[in-house]
């Protein structure tokens, strides 16, 4: 029987059971949050919304600095989940032309190919979404949702999903990477969530330098504090995850081989919800 979540308190049970807890449907009307009257939302969601804003704008304005710099990315986004958000942002930029993605739970990945196979007709709708990301962008207010998905099918083939498990060292589960080649990484929500302990938080970013060419960009957003994640959690109890800092993370990246550009911080208003204290978005570069 499927124990509460309270209850689980230890890294291997998490993950052992992390499928039976994240469901990629309930994961993505959580991102439905987006389209909520702030008023009429629960603190839970106000929380959620304003998380979401700051993820996408975080991302789209990481892509575009990219974008500005150089011609013909390549982009993995690690630890994606079910939502093609990330995914969405970069395809419209026409300087990146190759666009990855990886995650841990199949569910997650058969339901992203549903969507990007269906160009959004099937999976999650993704107008809000898409809404969101074009009004970041005057030049983009001509394209539609298709458009985004004809974009996205252009650079995305199904094989560019890819299983990770990031709490091992070999984090591709034995898939040969063309290491060295990427030029940018995104992670988002994912990371204090995915390792057991400190180390493997510094594995992961090692890893990630791996990646990327000299000179790429890394562009990782997680959470202070973090319970286990899930949508639905209404609990205060704080249950495994890294707790990183601003320090933590300054230490890791450089250790890593990274040189820090930018760090975004933001605290949340409501202490009493499952979300963890903050969010940080790091951008940084391989030295
Ligand atoms: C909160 S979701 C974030 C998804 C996506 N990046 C986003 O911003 O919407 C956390 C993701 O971490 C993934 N995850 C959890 N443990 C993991 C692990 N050990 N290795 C890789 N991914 C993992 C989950 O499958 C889930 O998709």
């Amino acid at each position: 029987m499927q124990r509460p979540l309270t209850e689980i308190n230890n890294y291997k049970e998490k993950h052992d059971n992390y499928e039976n807890y994240f469901i990629p449907q309930e994961y993505m009307r959580f991102w439905n949050a987006l389209s909520l009257d702030k008023e009429k939302a629960d603190s839970e969601l106000r929380v959620g919304q304003s998380r979401m804003r700051f993820n996408i704008r975080a991302v789209n304005d990481f892509l575009a600095l990219i974008c500005r710099r150089n011609q013909n990315n390549k982009i993995h986004d690690l630890g994606c989940g079910p939502s093609l958000m990330s995914m969405l942002s970069a395809a419209a930029f026409p300087q990146i032309t190759s666009i990855e993605g990886s995650d841990f739970l199949s569910s997650n990945l058969n339901y992203l190919k549903t969507s990007l196979n269906s160009k959004g007709k099937e999976g999650y709708n993704y107008s809000k979404i898409i809404e969101f990301i074009n009004s970041m962008h005057e030049k983009r207010e001509h394209l539609s949702s298709d458009d985004y998905f004809v974009e996205l099918n252009k650079k995305c083939q199904l094989d560019n999903i890819l299983k990770c498990d990031l709490s091992l060292d070999d984090i591709f589960c034995g898939k040969e990477i063309q290491w060295g080649t990427y030029d940018a990484v995104v992670s988002t929500m994912t990371l204090t969530d995915a390792v057991p302990n400190e180390d493997a938080y510094k594995n992961v970013l090692m890893k990630v330098n791996q990646m990327l060419r000299k000179g790429g960009a890394l562009c990782l957003l997680d959470l202070f504090n973090q319970s286990f994640w899930y949508p639905s959690l209404k609990t205060k109890d704080k249950l495994c995850a890294v707790n990183i800092t601003p320090r933590f993370l300054e230490q890791c990246l450089v250790e890593a081989g990274f040189l820090i550009e930018e760090m975004r911080l933001m605290y949340f208003d409501e202490k009493h919800c499952s979300h963890g204290e903050g969010a940080v978005c790091v951008r940084a570069t391989k030295k």
